[in-house]
């Protein structure tokens, strides 16, 4: 007999199988009795019947709490009015762990702080089981996609001894006595690395100590970023749009089941095609204003701009050209007009807002510098980072794409606090 994973059941019609698993649920009429196993893979109803089964397997389920680790031996038949289309005849079952009585989390509704709480218990449910597996297609497709197209998977450090994004979101820990924090991106080191391989990714977690309670910030996130050597603004809009498209399509393809289960409009991800629309940070702001925003030339957006921008599109945008002073220190200015950079965010439809921040890099050393000096940072640590433009630098561009928005928009979730296993939130990092 085979010892089979429930999302290959349809392959075992009429054959006796054993699933290991748990109990999810059961509930019982009389004479038969139903169990929802789970294996991780799915969930599939084990159907007792009361004088085709020996009387001791019959009853025992009686004392079986919700979440025991138990196996069941049966046949596998064919049953129209299931999710799954299959049931399973159940002829043995063998407890392994005999549960604790009340599970925490019941079927019912429960608060969003409960389940928060229970974090580590709440990821067995069909919703966060869907969700995760869309995530996992989501950095499988993207890696594909760039490991496809000549990138090159380089990882950048987590410890760092210097800001890339700006001194004020950093984590700081203890390095020997010599202060380091974990890194709020891999783009510095990617860009050594580019011009050591000329296409690369880097794919890690990220830090941000941002003292934000939004649908959009998580304190911990991860993060996939291409760089690319001899790749302008243009260009590197090109990969990202050609990315999530081929991202989109992957998970229509493979993921349609969970898509169902969080009940997704699919018509809203099928649009998801290149070109995306380009809109430049002038033209944005006029859109806002005439929206009734208070925003300034010279402003970055508040989330609720992004919101705006992005419910106006079907399709994802690029924003580009922002003013030089909101930007970091190493964004390229527009040669044409250097109050601007030569950069562009990506904002997800829907009102998703920006899942993806990238741009062409200063290239020349005296604006490097010049640059470097002008955001207070300190200089001896980005001397490396400095010799990058002494020896052979290159126009190059590269992006961020942030998992955790992305997840949010493709599932259509109104949080990222479900799109990562446990996520680090503001005073929060338990469990
Ligand atoms: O726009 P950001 O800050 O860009 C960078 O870090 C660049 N150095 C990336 C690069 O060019 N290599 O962040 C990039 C993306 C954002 O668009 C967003 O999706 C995500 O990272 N992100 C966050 N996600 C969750 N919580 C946070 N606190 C985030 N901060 C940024
Ligand atoms: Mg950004």
């Amino acid at each position: 007999m085979e010892i089979i994973r429930i999302s290959d059941i349809k392959n075992y019609e009429g054959k006796e199988v054993e699933i290991k698993g748990w109990l999810y649920n059961k509930r019982s009429s009389g004479s038969i009795k139903f169990l929802i196993i789970r294996d991780g893979t799915g969930f599939i109803q084990a159907t007792l019947i009361k004088n085709e089964v020996e009387k001791e397997i019959f009853e025992q389920i009686d004392n079986i709490e919700y979440e025991s680790s138990i196996k069941i031996i049966g046949l596998v038949k064919k049953e129209k009015r299931v999710p799954l289309g299959y049931e399973i005849i159940v002829n043995n079952i063998e407890v392994i762990n005999k549960a604790e009585e009340n599970y925490p989390i019941s079927l019912k509704e429960h608060g969003i702080g409960f389940l928060m709480d229970y974090r580590h218990l709440w990821l067995r449910s069909p919703r966060q089981n869907a969700i995760l597996r869309i995530r996992a297609e989501i950095i499988k497709s993207i890696r594909d996609f760039l490991d496809q197209n000549g990138f090159i998977l380089i990882d950048s450090p987590i410890l760092t001894p210097a800001a890339c994004e700006g001194t004020t979101t950093l984590f700081e820990t203890d390095y020997f006595g010599e202060k380091a924090y974990l890194t709020q991106s891999g783009q510095l080191y990617n860009e050594a690395s580019a011009m050591a391989f000329g296409k690369v990714y880097c794919f890690g977690p990220t830090f941000r100590a941002e003292k934000s309670k939004t649908r959009r910030h998580l304190m911990e996130f991860w993060m996939v970023e291409p760089e690319a050597a001899y790749v302008d603004l243009e260009e590197n809009n090109k990969i990202q749009e050609n990315m999530v498209t081929y991202m989109v399509k992957q998970v229509l393809e493979n993921n349609k089941r969970e898509l169902d289960l969080l009940e997704r409009d699919l018509s809203k991800l099928e649009i998801i095609k290149v070109p995306f629309p380009r809109i430049s940070y002038d033209e944005a702001i006029e859109i806002l204003k005439k929206d009734g925003s208070k925003i300034e030339w010279g402003d970055d957006f508040g989330g609720e701009d992004e919101t705006i921008l992005s419910q106006k599109y079907e399709k994802p945008i690029f924003i580009h050209r922002y003013p030089i002073k909101c930007k970091a220190f190493y964004m390229k200015p527009d040669p044409q007009r250097p109050d601007v950079a030569l950069c562009a965010d990506l904002l997800a439809p829907e009102g998703y807002g920006e899942i993806i921040g990238g741009g062409q890099r200063i290239d020349d050393y005296n604006l490097l510098a010049n640059q470097i000096k002008e955001h207070n940072l300190p200089r001896e640590n980005y001397e490396w980072y400095l010799d990058l433009r002494r020896y052979g630098s290159v126009p190059h561009s590269g992006f961020g794409l942030g998992i955790e928005r992305t997840v949010a928009w493709i599932c259509g979730l109104d949080h990222v606090r479900e799109t990562i296993p446990f996520p680090r939130m503001l005073n929060k990092i338990y469990p």
